[in-house]
């Protein structure tokens, strides 16, 4: 989703501008530019295209101090005159992360104030209304504030004016914003990865800071107006984290990252001989102590996870779960149970659907909240009572990989620990689980071998345009997924179905032109599904099964077996997923789509 880039500094910051933007490419964009101030004036540059293209229009650009934005459209369509900057009078310039809701009405009052609208969008009223307070003599600071007073909705902005070359001021509200501390010059932006080649000091701003930053210092205003103190923290991120290396895609080296990155998750778990609640924070004894149920609200592939975890909890736990898709959750009746734990899943922790939803259940008077996610410093992790980190490091490609089977490995440990807690687990079957997760990376690295085999598997896919994926059980969450990445990468419809589901609608769609992709683990669930599976080879439909080497489902005329290495009990689903990573990647490949940038999609989804 958007992405911000500010610095004030005693150099040119158009290069450490471009640099920034390219490195929030990512987060998916349709339009860039950027602003500074040269001769007391503003300098804008724009372009539809990538950031690359944005880099060669703005050779001649020069200036100390500038900001820059990388847009995915929300109001008016992807086009040069509605990419960021704006600017009023070529006199205030802005650029802004988030919807500010009650836009109409202030435009309505700009225009008739004299204002001319030249763009769509709603971050256009922003500029004039800072415009307006700043042309009645008010400082670009008070004049900001007081027009962040007027919004409705939720932003990261970055303010400069063409008669201040030495001041930016920036705000957040809803949306991420941080401040670079450098040597006598500072920076701002929406993600650290922007900042990693000029400094790695940051300083996370809290909701309501608006901030004035000059090349010497800054000051910290709270969402009362009164100067905060904010703690200057070293990004633990390296710049090698977020470099491609020897891999073509992000998403395959993020694939191909997962057992490092579950290996790091469950660290502190597995170098110890037992299981604590501490894990998630100090008050987790406490709190699991006094809950009698889980609601796990989450989006996409976060939402999948929180699938799979019912699965875990109620089966192992012995504890009722119920999993809402945050963006429903948020806007319907429900009765609250205030002895629920909230479970929030998310890999940015900005996903701003999660984060009204939780906002929402805490309205309702859930007072227990625990945040799974993959970013330290974020929303969600700052919003929860408890907390548990998963480390799998910066995902960089769009589609989510080694950020879900980390929180799977998350999930599965808070399983264990609320089991342990209720009696329900010996101490024998304690030390098996901990057994099982500690060879967890090296079965997911066996699973990784079969990357050679899916390569060609998925030149079958090339000329698909539907495909129908089947699980059971804890496995069904999984099918889920794997539909969700091959339909988001590669464009191909596709659809999941637990495997029982078949015969009361689906089964109707398939012929010989539909592939069946069916995860078959060996399970309690095996027989049924392989009785499902004929189902299917009777009308024809090709199947493709990933199947656990017991299973004895063989490779026939339409039916193509990807055998995997081992069969890993309740852990299955998080070896299952692997291979249906590396279809839908070799897929998309076969179609020839951006990978790790898919059309449409934003890695961040901080607009509702
Ligand atoms: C799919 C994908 C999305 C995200 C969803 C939630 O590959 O990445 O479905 O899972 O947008 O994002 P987070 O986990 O950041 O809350």
């Amino acid at each position: 989703m958007c992405g911000i880039v500010g610095a004030v500094a005693q150099r040119n910051v158009v290069p450490i501008l471009l640099e920034g933007l390219q490195r929030l490419e990512y987060r998916g964009y349709d339009s860039a530019g950027l602003v500074v101030v040269h001769d007391a004036k503003l300098e804008r540059v724009r372009s539809t295209g990538r950031v690359a293209e944005l880099t060669v229009k703005s050779t001649t650009t020069h200036g100390l101090i500038g900001i820059a934005h990388t847009r995915w459209a929300t109001h008016g369509v992807p086009s040069e005159r509605n990419a960021h900057p704006h600017l009023s009078k070529d006199h205030i310039a802005v650029v802004h992360n988030g919807i500010i809701e009650n836009y109409e009405e202030l435009r309505t009052r700009l225009t008739a104030e004299g204002y001319e609208f030249t763009s769509d969008t709603d971050t256009e009223v922003i500029a004039h209304l800072i415009h307006s307070h700043y042309a009645r003599g008010n400082s670009l600071l008070t004049a900001t504030q007081a027009s962040l007073a007027e919004l409705v909705g939720a932003y990261a902005i970055g303010v400069i004016a063409s008669d201040n070359p030495d001041q930016m001021v920036c705000a957040r509200r809803g949306s991420p914003l941080l401040l670079g501390v450098g040597n006598k010059e500072h920076f701002v932006a929406s993600d650290v990865s922007a900042l990693l080649p000029v400094t790695r000091k940051v300083v996370y701003l809290e909701e309501g800071d608006v901030v004035e930053l000059g090349r010497l210092d800054y000051r910290i205003f709270d969402a009362a107006g009164k100067l905060a103190k904010r703690a200057v923290v070293i990004s633990e991120l390296s710049n090698e984290s977020v470099q491609l290396g020897e891999y073509s895609h992000y998403m395959q080296k993020e694939i191909h990252e997962q057992p490092q990155a579950l290996a790091d998750t469950l660290e502190s778990v597995c170098n110890s001989q037992s299981l604590v609640p501490g894990i998630f924070g100090a008050q987790a004894a406490a709190t699991f102590a006094d809950i009698n149920g889980i609601l796990i609200l989450a989006c996409g592939t976060s939402h999948h996870a929180g699938l799979v975890a019912r699965f875990w909890l109620e089966e192992i736990a012995g504890i009722p779960c119920n999993v809402e898709i945050a963006s429903e959750y948020r806007y319907r009746t429900s009765v609250p149970n205030p002895k629920t734990l909230v479970v929030v899943i998310s890999q940015s922790g900005e996903t701003a659907d999660t984060q009204a939803a939780l906002n929402h259940a805490k309205g309702l008077g859930h007072i227990h909240t625990l945040a799974i996610c993959n970013v330290p410093e974020s929303a969600l992790v700052r919003l929860c009572k408890l907390r548990l980190l998963t480390r799998a490091g910066p995902e960089i490609g769009v589609a989510s990989t080694k950020a879900f089977t980390t929180q799977l490995a998350a999930l599965f440990l808070l399983t264990l620990v609320l089991a342990k807690q209720r009696g329900r687990l010996t101490a024998q079957q304690e030390q098996q689980h901990l057994h099982e997760l500690r060879h967890l990376p090296s079965a997911v690295q066996k699973v990784l071998e079969l990357e050679p085999q899916i390569a060609k598997l998925s030149k079958k896919f090339a000329k698909k345009h539907h495909a129908l994926f089947l699980g059971r059980g804890l496995h069904y969450p999984i099918a889920l997924e794997g539909a969700l990445k091959l339909k988001e990468i590669s464009y191909i419809h596709a659809e999941a179905y637990p495997a029982g589901e078949l015969k009361h609608g689906p089964l109707a769609l398939v012929d010989k032109d539909m592939p069946v992709i069916s995860v078959a683990p060996n399970d309690a669930l095996l027989e049924k599904l392989k009785s499902n599976l004929q189902e299917v080879r009777a009308r024809g439909g090709e199947l493709y099964v990933f199947a656990d080497a017991d299973t004895h489902i063989h490779a026939a005329d339409g039916i193509h077996i990807m055998q995997m290495p081992e069969h890993a009990g309740y852990l299955s689903p998080i070896l299952h997923t692997i291979p249906l990573q590396l279809l839908a990647y070799y897929v998309a490949l076969q179609k020839g789509t951006d990978v790790d940038k898919p059309r449409n999609l934003a890695k961040s989804v901080t607009v509702e």
